[in-house]
């Protein structure tokens, strides 16, 4: 959200189960498209669904891993940039346990403090 209210030209996409899991719209950037599975708010689907009838954009996104591989297809099919902040369990958080490990094409990378955000095409497996 801070990143999306600092960006002109962009389009936010913003996806839940159903409606009982929306953000109160206090936290939604206005203009915000919702997606819900259910189809109770907004769109009818998930995001990705959503996000492949909009214009071609870099992609900045945080979630579960396989919305985040989905998007990955999706950059790489529009040909641009995708940036992920990625989720991992952490114990120290600063670097020292390296409890948030994830596998990227240069090796391990901390999550707390080699990321959160990491470049899509730097990810393994995605
Ligand atoms: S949480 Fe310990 S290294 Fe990241």
């Amino acid at each position: 959200m801070f990143l999306a209210t600092r960006t002109d030209n962009r389009d936010i996409v913003y996806g839940e189960k159903s409606a009982e899991f929306v953000l109160n719209e206090m936290y939604i950037p206005p203009d915000t498209k919702i997606a819900t599975d259910d189809g109770s708010v907004g769109f009818c689907g998930n995001v990705c669904e959503l996000l492949t009838e909009l214009e071609p954009a870099p992609i900045f996104a945080c979630g579960p891993t396989p919305m985040l591989k989905k998007l990955t297809e999706i950059s790489r099919q529009w040909n641009v940039q995708a940036f992920f902040s990625m989720e991992s369990r952490m114990a120290c958080g600063f670097g020292a346990c390296n409890g948030c490990v994830i596998h990227t094409i240069d090796g391990y990378k901390k999550v707390c403090s080699d990321g959160p955000i990491f470049p899509a095409q730097m990810l393994k497996e995605f």
